[in-house]
Order: C-alpha cells, then sequence, then structure tokens
C-alpha cells in the first residue's frame, strides 16, 4: 500500500532541490534537506535563501515556522526519516566536452542507498540523458540493504528562474516515469495537494519522463533560435525582427512565448541541455535525428558576436578606447544567475577588444564581480552611463525600460544604444534624439 502522507527527502539544495523542499513543506509534508555543502544547509536552516528567487524567502520562513521543515548534511537521517527521497543534484556540462556530468547524482545514490533500511522510494528530477535512469535502477539495487525493497521513479521538473515557486505550486503538468502501479501511488501520494487543483499527470516509463525534459527545453531553445535566424535575414535585407515576430505570434498554432528575438538564450539549462542531447543522441546512434541542435547552438551563439559588431558600428567602427555602459549581467530578469549568461559574455569580448567597459545589474552584480573581477562595476544603471559613448541594454529587467531617454542623456557622452533585448520603445528613444539600434531591425 502506497504511504498515506510519505516523509519527503530532498537531496541537492540548489536551485531545483531548495525551492522544491520548501515548498512541499508549505503544502504540508515533513521534509528533509540534505546537501554535502555544510554552509549551504545553515544558511537554510537559519532561514536564508542562498541565491534571489521572488517569493521563495518568505515561504522558507513559513516553512521553518511550521516545523515541518529541516536541513541535515546526514544521508543517515535521511535514509531513516523518508519514504519518497527527491534526487535533485546538479547534471552540469562536463569540462571540455558536450556530454552532461553526472558525477552528483551518481554519488547521491551512493550515498543515500546503504541507508534505506524499509521500502522506498527514490525519484530522480534532475535533468539527465536518456538511459540514465536505467543505470541508476541497478545502481540503487546494488548499494541498499539486502532485503530492501527499493524503486527508482523520474520526475521531471520545470521550473523557470524567476517564477520557481508557482511554477512548483501550480505547474502545468506532472511527469511520473515509474515501474510499477505502487511507484505511481507512491508519486500521487507525494504531489497530492497539487494533483487536487486538477494538474495532469502523464504515466510513463523511466526513459520517456528523461526524455520529456530534455526535449521540453530543446524545443524552447530552437524556438527562441528560430526567430533569431529570421533576425539574421531581417538584417540582410533591412527588414523588421520585432514586426515579423509579432505577426508570427498572433497565429495561435505558433503563439509568442519564447518567440522574443535578441541576444539568445543562456542560463544553466537551455544551453547544456541541448548540447548533452545532441552528444546524448549521437551515442545511441540517432544523433542525425537532432543534429539541428548543434545548429540552434551555432545561431545561438552568433547572436552575441552579432550584439559586439552592432556596437562596433554604432561607434564608427572601433570598441577599442570607447566608453561602454552595459546594462545587465544575469542571463534573464528576475535572476541573479549568471552561468552562461549572454550579457556577460559580450561584456567581456568588448572589454578584451579594450571598451572601457562598466557593468551594472539589480541583483546579479556580487555574482558577476566574483566571476569575472577584471570588469568593472557600477552602483546602479545612471552611474555605469556617465559619460558613456554608447549604452547597451543587454538583460532586460524592468528598471531598465522605466529609464527615461532624456534623463538618461544628461549623464552620457553620447546618445547612442544598443538593445539587446528589444526591451525599449525605438520611438521614444529616437525621439528623444537617441540614435537607437537592435538587432534584427533597421
Ligand atoms: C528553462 C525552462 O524554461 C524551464 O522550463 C526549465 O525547467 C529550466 O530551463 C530547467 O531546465 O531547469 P530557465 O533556464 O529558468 O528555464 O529560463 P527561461 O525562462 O527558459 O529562459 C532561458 C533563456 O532564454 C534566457 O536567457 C532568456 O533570456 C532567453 N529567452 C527566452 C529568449 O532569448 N527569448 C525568449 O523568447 C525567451
Amino acid at each position: 500500500n502506497p504511504t498515506e502522507s510519505p516523509r519527503l527527502t530532498v537531496i541537492g539544495t540548489g536551485y531545483l532541490g531548495a525551492t522544491h523542499a520548501i515548498c512541499m513543506a508549505v503544502l504540508g509534508y515533513e521534509v528533509l534537506g540534505i546537501d554535502v555543502d555544510e554552509r549551504k544547509i545553515a544558511k537554510l536552516a537559519a532561514g536564508e535563501v542562498p541565491f534571489f528567487e521572488p517569493g521563495l524567502p518568505e515561504l522558507l520562513t513559513k516553512a521553518l515556522e511550521s516545523g515541518r521543515l529541516r536541513f541535515s548534511t546526514s544521508f543517515a537521517e535521511a535514509g531513516e526519516f523518508g519514504d519518497v527521497h527527491f534526487i535533485c543534484v546538479g547534471t552540469p556540462q562536463q569540462p571540455g566536452s558536450d556530454a552532461c556530468d553526472l558525477t552528483y547524482v551518481n554519488a547521491a545514490i551512493d550515498s543515500l542507498a546503504p541507508h534505506l533500511a524499509r521500502r522506498a522510494l527514490v525519484v530522480g528530477k534532475s535533468t539527465v540523458p536518456v538511459g540514465t535512469a536505467a543505470e541508476l535502477t541497478e545502481r540503487l539495487q546494488r548499494l541498499a540493504p539486502a532485503g530492501t525493497a527499493v524503486e527508482l521513479a523520474w520526475n521531471p521538473e520545470f521550473l523557470r528562474e524567476g517564477y520557481a515557486v508557482d511554477d512548483t505550486m501550480h505547474p502545468d503538468r506532472l511527469v511520473f516515469g515509474v515501474a510499477s502501479d505502487w511507484a505511481d501511488q507512491q508519486l500521487r501520494a507525494a504531489f497530492r495537494p497539487v494533483l487536487d487543483q486538477g494538474t495532469p499527470v502523464i504515466r510513463t516509463d523511466l526513459a520517456t519522463a528523461e526524455l520529456v525534459k530534455v526535449a521540453a527545453n530543446s524545443f524552447l531553445a530552437t524556438k527562441i533560435s528560430y526567430i533569431n535566424a529570421m533576425a539574421e535575414v531581417c538584417e540582410a535585407v533591412g527588414a523588421d525582427v520585432k514586426d515579423l515576430a509579432d505577426s508570427l505570434a498572433l497565429d495561435d498554432r505558433i503563439g509568442g512565448k519564447f518567440l522574443k528575438p535578441g541576444l539568445g538564450f543562456g542560463g544553466g539549462c537551455l544551453p547544456k541541455d541541448i548540447r548533452a542531447f545532441a552528444h546524448r543522441a549521437e551515442e545511441i546512434g540517432v544523433g542525425q535525428a537532432v543534429s539541428f541542435l548543434r545548429e540552434v547552438d551555432a545561431i545561438n551563439r552568433r547572436r552575441r558576436a552579432r550584439t559586439v559588431d552592432l556596437v562596433r558600428e554604432l561607434l564608427g567602427g572601433q570598441i577599442s578606447g570607447h566608453r561602454i555602459a552595459c546594462w545587465g549581467a544575469a542571463f534573464k530578469p528576475n535572476s541573479d544567475d549568471i552561468r552562461d549568461a549572454p550579457a556577460l559574455d559580450v561584456a567581456r569580448t568588448m572589454h578584451g577588444l579594450g571598451g572601457h567597459v562598466r557593468v551594472y545589474d539589480p541583483a546579479a552584480l556580487d555574482n558577476a564581480r566574483r566571476a569575472f573581477p577584471e570588469l568593472r562595476y557600477g552602483e546602479n544603471a545612471l552611474d555605469v552611463a556617465r559619460d558613456a559613448d554608447v549604452v547597451v541594454l543587454l538583460t532586460e529587467w524592468s528598471e531598465f525600460r522605466e529609464i527615461d531617454p532624456d534623463a538618461l542623456a544628461e549623464v552620457v557622452a553620447h546618445r547612442r544604444i544598443v538593445d539587446g533585448r528589444h526591451a525599449l520603445d525605438a520611438a521614444r528613444w529616437r525621439e528623444a534624439g537617441w540614435e537607437y539600434r537592435a538587432l534584427g531591425r533597421s
């Protein structure tokens, strides 16, 4: 029989795990969050979320006050406590390769399995190459104490940074990759309040569940690169990609989401997921089926180079020696995440070309400073724009949209702006005397 209200452990308290643990406790479950990083665990236990995510700090306080959420570094405690164990550790890109690095997933199973002294379900949530769950099933059963019935399931996570709480509390769908009815029932018990809202569930096998995640991220990346490829064509003929995208978006078979042209995608998920998927497909002999993902990646990288070109054009052919204000460092707004951030890539390239670059971001400054101390930073948007020869908008934070072109004109040396995210009202800036340029617009 399934456990009525299973006790949950969440292994890995990074972005995904911390959000999952906190939300599950708020939904009424007893939750134990586990991580090997003592500092992270100490912070969370003290009520501090170690990354920027709107709404999450308030929920952490609430969950801790309820007494249902605790944190620990002990896998023995996890084994003792949990009925359902969620694996939420990172699966980064391997250095020097497109392949996915499974070190942390394997380590989580290796550390947990020997402590599973009673029947338990281990649920993978991390993004992994298809076939990983089958290997982990074998690994889990080999390492668990003899005679314990442990099973593995796969439940991919689709949350977006910046909307993590809402995406966890009200997901579009739940995907349960299971090998038995018992596992399915355990998962249903572990998501009861979410299912009660009418959230659709797809029950499937382990391999399909793994694939859903990479297929979804690949589709999203492809949609972005599609419109950015159209931007390249628009540039060649003097057409306008913004009007083009707006027109496509009105066909509801296409839709406007993830059809925003600009500097392209970054972050800890889409770039590495499409590369790992292409790599995995090649390993299993179906590389041709997804070879277009290599092109999706190439189109995306070209956007960064083209943004630098646009700045160079606007500066009369030379980056070197010019003062350049960069607005944005995070890979997208409402995040302090700078993993594979297009904004910082562009800023660093211009710095490398001899530009006097100054960067401002509302949330990611500390992370950017730590990762790239060679760049110069400023405390606000106007501060970095002082005496600038050009302002370059790289991450579309709402505070940049709200800046008054006349007020900005007072501080800059030249009224030149490159809008890398199509975030500003071109007509308004031009009326205020600015030379306004954006990718894919004449
Ligand atoms: C992405 C997916 O959207 C989530 O569903 C998934 O769960 C997550 O990866 C993951 O695998 O964990 P996230 O990386 O938080 O979420 O960010 P997105 O909102 O998808 O944005 C990704 C990038 O695409 C950003 O750099 C954004 O600026 C860019 N983007 C997005 C565009 O350039 N154009 C668009 O139209 C939309």
